[in-house]
């Protein structure tokens, strides 16, 4: 079972816990330790932004962060809520957006559009409900701001478990270049590097010299510990600016039990694919015979490698797998949105949608705009919306929209619900399903940050009735 001993707080409880839930959650995270079960249940805490160096395996290299790389990991129960104290030490402005949630307009922290931008020196308190559990994200949303280390992990756990486990670990793969420049070795050339062969499944195309999970490159690798017989939870998160990834146990499979925090029916595969902002929650039975399993990270359609460790408790570490071993499940079946089933399907009404998008992705425009020269995307308030995306370049889109939780449409007629989806390149189509219970001005964008910045965003606006 989880452990988590937690009682819900009250509303004075959690006012009570705040300072030092704070300093709790600050050595509770470091990215030097995987996150592990246990500590902090609150929302109660301070996020400094601010110029730090975080140690790539004995490199100090310079970064902005929320004081560890991933940030601490936030953890609260459905119903609590969360409250942060955002300080801003930068030398820009700054905002924290909380991927996934459904939080007030106000509190979704995009600059110019839900709040100003918090300067330097400046302050803002984020304070919300978290009724919807499930694993999430936080990042800045300010320019190429997230492409550093200003980010971290969401935890809502449910009121009731429903899920039976011994242990868990949230995992944040990143792809990275901050301060690598002055690395010889790890150096790559800059700019587009893809060509894109026609079969190749490729997310983005800048130059990555490294690949992190949990703020750590290859050769210094986070370290999982379980029990042989142990079942695992696992909450595999993509943080990427640029790289989809393909995500596989050595020795093991994997039972997909939530993606983007939403549950589906368990399915056992060998092998995840994560386009940026993406998340699968899995359990991973831990029936191996004994010793030091890759976790490997492997990004789609380009060079490069990341790795974890999965340790059964008592074996020899020294016996770990090389670096660049790769585990054979990463060429094995694959979680996709077609076999994907929603265990609590959107609430859509019988009939048709009252509103349908049919927006085609070209190059980095979204239905022929590009943002901040493009139309709102008005709905009304209570409507049932229809997004049909066709993507026609090269590269994948992982489409992401604030605010909702969207469901996929599949054959199966109970596609996953999710708040962000690959739409493959080439001719690839996704549609989803949304309910415009929300009001207020959200994004809907491509969560490669390069195509966010070169405008592959709308803006999906409407008012309470
Ligand atoms: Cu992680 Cu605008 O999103
Ligand atoms: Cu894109």
């Amino acid at each position: 079972m989880t452990g988590f001993a937690s009682q819900p707080a009250t509303r004075r409880q959690f006012l009570g816990l705040t300072a030092a839930a704070g300093l709790a959650l600050v050595s509770g995270c470091s990215g030097r330790e995987p996150s592990a079960a246990g500590p902090p249940t609150t929302g109660g805490l301070r996020l400094t932004a601010a110029p730090m160096r975080v140690d790539l395996a004995g490199h100090a290299v310079p970064t902005w962060g929320y004081g560890t790389v991933p940030g601490p990991e936030i953890r609260l129960r459905a119903g609590e809520v969360l409250r942060v104290q955002l300080e801003n030490e930068l030398t820009e402005d700054t905002t924290v957006h909380w991927h996934g949630l459904a939080p007030p307009n106000g509190m979704d922290g995009v600059p110019g559009i839900t709040q100003d931008p918090v300067a330097p020196g400046e302050g803002f308190t984020y304070e919300f409900e978290t009724p919807i559990p499930g694993s999430f994200m936080y990042h800045a949303h300010v320019g190429m701001q997230l492409d550093r280390g200003l980010y971290g992990p969401l935890v809502v756990e449910p009121r009731t478990e429903e899920l039976s486990y011994d242990r868990e670990y949230t995992l944040m793969l990143d792809d990275w270049r901050d301060g690598m420049d002055d690395h010889a070795g790890h150096a790559a050339p800059a700019g587009d590097t893809d060509p894109d062969p026609a079969d190749t499944v490729s997310f983005g195309g800048r130059a990555y010299p490294l690949l992190l999970v949990n703020g750590r490159p290859p050769e210094d690798p986070a370290v999982l510990e379980a029990r042989a017989g142990d079942r695992v939870r696992l909450r595999v998160m993509n943080i990427a600016a640029d790289t989809g990834f393909r995500f596989a146990i050595a020795g093991h499979r994997l039972t997909v039990t939530h993606t983007d925090g939403m549950p589906v029916e368990p399915t056992t595969v060998d092998a995840l694919r994560l386009g940026m902002g993406e998340r699968y929650d899995v359990l991973v039975d831990a029936a191996a015979p004994g010793g030091v399993w890759q976790i490997g990270v492997q990004p789609e359609g380009r060079g490069g490698w990341g790795r974890a460790l999965l340790r059964y408790t008592g074996s020899d570490a020294s016996r770990a797998p090389e670096v660049g071993e790769r585990p054979a499940e990463l060429a094995g079946q694959l979680a996709v949105y077609d076999d994907l089933l929603a265990r609590e399907p959107l609430a859509l009404p019988n009939g048709t949608p009252d509103r349908r998008y049919d927006l085609v992705l070209s190059g980095t425009q979204i239905g022929g705009q590009s943002y901040p020269d493009a139309d709102p995307l008005p709905v009304a308030e209570g409507e049932w919306v229809r997004f049909t995306m066709r993507n026609t370049s090269a590269k994948w889109h992982p489409m992401h929209l604030h605010g909702h939780h969207f469901q996929v449409l599949t054959a199966s007629g109970r596609g996953p619900v999710k708040d962000t989806v690959a739409v493959p390149a080439r001719g690839g189509e996704v549609t989803f399903d949304f309910l415009a219970t929300n009001p207020g001005r959200w994004l809907f964008h491509c969560h490669n940050h390069h195509h966010m910045e070169d405008g592959m965003v709308r803006l999906v606006e409407y008012g309470r009735r």
